[in-house]
């Protein structure tokens, strides 16, 4: 259990996922995927059950390259970031990670400190050294997260997101970690 005191004074509980969280967690995606185009998935688009969720939280669990964090205010999940690493061994030692913070608790510092949290964890973790991530080219916020943290922009793809009729492009980032 990391707690991290954000600008606003409020107390930010982070801690890795257990299986029991499953039920908890999909209320909280569907959620967030009603309030944002950024992601892979919108409003009802999450497409996971329950067990299934449980299923993958355990795996990730029991992996040494992979992580998902929660965070926490006044006990509610209001962020989360999960990270996979590769499976084959060509590829362990690199993984891309997704990030997403509930509406109403943005710019507070939540996603800055589950970034902390991954990358504190990578460096930790010895397997780990290489970071990547994909964002949408006009997701500016996310964008600047991200590079506050060191990730620079690697390329470009084209087309990577279809949402109501539009192509968006997707800018790839990522962190070395020595
Ligand atoms: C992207 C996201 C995770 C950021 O979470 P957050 O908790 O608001 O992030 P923070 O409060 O820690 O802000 C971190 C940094 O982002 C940047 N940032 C935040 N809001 C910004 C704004 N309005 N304009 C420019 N930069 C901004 C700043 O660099 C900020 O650092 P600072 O506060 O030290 O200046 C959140 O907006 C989110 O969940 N968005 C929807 C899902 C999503 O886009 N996920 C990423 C997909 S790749």
């Amino acid at each position: 259990m990391n707690y991290q005191l954000l600008r606003n004074g409020q107390m930010l509980t982070i801690r890795e996922a257990k299986h029991e969280d499953a039920s908890m967690f999909l209320d909280y995606i569907s959620k967030v995927g009603a309030e944002t185009d950024n992601l892979t998935f919108g409003e009802g688009e999450f497409g996971i059950s329950e067990e299934e969720e449980a299923n993958f939280i355990k795996s990730l669990a029991k992996s040494d390259n992979q992580l998902m964090v929660c965070a926490f205010l006044d006990g509610k999940l209001v962020g989360q970031l999960v990270f996979r690493g590769g499976l084959r061994q060509r590829v362990r030692h690199t993984g891309e990670f997704g990030i997403t913070v509930l509406k109403e608790h943005w710019h507070k510092g939540v996603g800055s400190e589950l970034i902390n949290y991954l990358i504190t964890w990578a460096r930790k973790s010895i397997i780990i050294r290489k970071i990547n991530l994909r964002v949408r080219s006009d997701n500016h916020n996310a964008i600047n997260l991200y590079k506050k943290y060191g990730f620079i922009s690697e390329g470009a793809i084209t087309r990577e997101f279809f949402i109501n009729g539009k192509f968006f492009d997707s800018i790839h980032m990522g962190l070395e970690i020595d």
